[in-house]
């Protein structure tokens, strides 16, 4: 029988179903799915891994599936044969988006895409950029713990990385269409708010002006241990506080509220200033679970996980051993009968599992806190108090330094407060944009200041893998070349800039309808489109393993791609109707720059 070539079958064929839905679904996605589908068949093996990976040349094609191999050693047959079985079958298929497969190497399988069917759905893209995101199998209730500073102090740099590695998951994992439940889990209950109570009392009693004194919690702080350390009477009546706090005393009590009040109102203007999405009705504070610690032991009692050592009740699990192989405990109670922060967290998992029936629960919570979060998924497994239906993932994140090497201080060796360091990167920016533009306005200059400022702390905590360490320095995250705020910004702004050439351009069809995507003839037009079409793919990724610098290294690249197509295509100097395709593809990247930008938390500017 006579078999037409490959490309004569597919090409003339109209967007397959699969694209029926409005979202562009990844191509990995749907690879990984197609030829799993096929190999499955090929070798009547149930589910194989297709392996599929963005090709690594371009003469390799679009993507690449590598399973094969893996699949012929179990099979012990020989790997070119299966795949050349592979590619028959998909041919045998049709699909439309699929121009050409071929075998090579030893067994791997390139998948060049078909043109048209990028070229529609960029047409998609292009009516709505929404499009874009993934369409997750499942919607899912995901708990994303983040944050979570402790209310006895003002936020400083130590609370940057989870505050906004946490404000860009949520929007990514919002953006696919799960049920995101921030919660603020704060640190407001414990014996150092004993201190700051009765400092608050002592204070009110020469003169009530305590929102004052409270306006820099930082020195109060600072004053009330000052009392507590030199002071054993002090300290004594510190100490009763504590236990009359938490016995529920209404005076204590009261005072307790006023100081948390404050505390939270310096953390929201935090927030206010980093763009970040956390309300008050997001609060999980420790002190909610206040009532619930003793149910707990209970509970652990039970199921007989508790152990009493030297007066503590502790929980001891096999994989828990220190360096001699001896038994490490988790304590859950004190000899004193004080609970501990793994107790509030064994809490905290029972109403996140039960009440909240989430699927998943995050914690972007510092590395530091790995043992801490080992443990008590491990208790809360054992004891029942979470299922496995519920996944617990500690989303740890590495130490912020300095450029000595150690942990970001002030030169003085303070720790440097959140809201100081974000007012000095808007300083910095405002120099620099000054320096860049000095014709602008002053007041524009600021506006652009305010967000450059705080993008480049943002970004340069996002671009970085978030579990190794980081250097945090003022100079690369405020430089306009390389992967910073201030590059990716400018990309876009430009790009706006030139398609408002066009506006003002009349020999240009000023009808938008008339931006139709036709050409991707050029290899940069196609690497451009191709690289949009990608971002499913990596905004999945990020939802997946909670990791924001991939999101980063993509709009990194993709604004790459953009500047190699507009220096090797004409756009506004090409005729109609390439002209106004390319422009189409200018005005798609600028969109999908700026949906991906507001998913880091980053509002880009129209003109810099
Ligand atoms: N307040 C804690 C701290 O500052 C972090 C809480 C993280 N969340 C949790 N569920 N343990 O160290």
């Amino acid at each position: 029988m006579y078999n037409p070539p490959l490309f004569q079958r597919l090409r003339v064929r109209p967007v397959c179903t699969e694209n029926s839905s409005t979202n562009v679904k990844s191509f990995k996605q749907l690879l990984n799915q197609v030829v799993s589908d096929s190999l499955a068949r090929v070798s009547g093996i149930d589910a194989p891994d297709a392996h599929v990976i963005t090709a690594s040349r371009p003469e390799f094609g679009d993507y690449q599936a590598n399973g094969v191999m893996a699949l012929a050693k179990q099979l012990k047959t020989n790997p070119r044969q299966i795949a050349q079985a592979v590619v028959e079958d998909l041919q045998a298929q049709e699909l439309a988006w699929i121009d050409k497969l071929e075998v090579a190497g030893p067994g791997f399988i390139n998948v060049h895409l078909n043109n048209q069917d990028l070229l529609e759905r960029g047409a998609t893209a292009l009516a709505e950029v929404k499009s874009l995101l993934p369409e997750p199998a499942q919607k899912q209730r995901i708990v994303v713990d983040y944050s979570s500073p402790n209310l006895a102090k003002e936020m400083h740099v130590g609370h940057l990385r989870g505050t906004i590695i946490g404000d860009c998951l949520v929007r990514v994992l919002e953006s696919c269409g799960h049920n995101i439940i921030r919660q603020n889990h704060v640190g407001d209950w414990g014996t150092q708010f004993g201190m700051l109570i009765t400092y608050m009392q002592e204070v009110s009693q020469g003169q009530s002006d305590i929102p004052n004194k409270l306006a820099d919690l930082e020195s109060f702080y600072r004053d009330a241990k000052e009392r507590f350390d030199n002071d054993a009477d002090f300290a004594t009546r510190a100490r009763q506080a504590v236990v009359k706090l938490q016995g529920g005393d209404a005076d204590h009590l009261q005072a307790w509220e006023q100081f948390i009040d404050e505390s939270l109102r310096h953390c929201e203007a935090v927030y206010e200033k980093l763009g970040v999405t956390l309300k008050r009705d997001d609060l999980d504070a420790e002190s909610r679970y206040n009532d619930k610690l003793a149910g707990i032991i209970e509970q652990l009692r039970e199921k007989q996980l508790l152990t009493e050592d030297e007066g503590a009740q502790c929980v001891f699990l096999p994989q828990f051993v220190g360096k001699e192989g001896e038994p490490l405990p988790v304590i859950v109670q004190k000899s004193d009968g004080g609970y501990l922060y793994s107790t509030t967290d064994l809490a905290a998992i029972q109403l996140r599992a039960g009440e909240l029936k989430a699927d998943r629960s995050l914690y972007v919570v510092d590395a530091r806190q790995s043992l801490h979060f080992q443990q008590v998924f491990a208790v809360a497994r054992a004891a029942g108090m979470a299922d496995e239906k519920l996944s617990l993932e500690h989303i740890a994140y590495g130490t912020m330094m300095g450029s000595d090497g150690r942990p970001f201080k002030t030169r003085s060796g303070d720790t440097v407060k959140l809201s100081e360091l974000l007012d000095e990167a808007v300083r910095r920016a405002f120099d620099l944009v000054s320096e860049k533009n000095p014709e602008l306005e002053e007041t524009e200059r600021q506006t652009i200041a305010d967000r450059v400022g705080i993008a480049a702390v943002k970004y340069a905590d996002l671009s970085k893998n978030r579990t190794s360490d980081y250097v945090f320095d003022w100079s690369t995250m405020l430089s306009f070349d390389g992967n910073t705020a201030p590059y990716m910004l400018y990309a876009y702004a430009r790009i706006k800039s030139i398609l408002r050439k066009q506006d003002s351009d009349p020999s240009v069809d000023q009808n938008k309808g008339a931006m139709r995507l036709s050409s991707i003839d050029a290899p940069e037009e196609r690497m451009l489109l191709m690289k949009i079409l990608q971002m499913p793919e990596i905004v999945q990724m990020v939802a997946d393993d909670c990791y924001p610098n991939q999101l980063c290294n993509y709009l990194f690249e993709l604004a790459g791609i953009f500047m190699r197509f507009y220096e090797s295509c004409p756009i506004l100097k090409a005729e109609a109707p390439l002209r106004e395709s390319r422009l189409a593809l200018a005005s798609l990247t600028a969109e999908t720059l700026k949906q991906g930008l507001s998913l880091l938390g980053i509002e880009p500017l129209e003109r810099m």
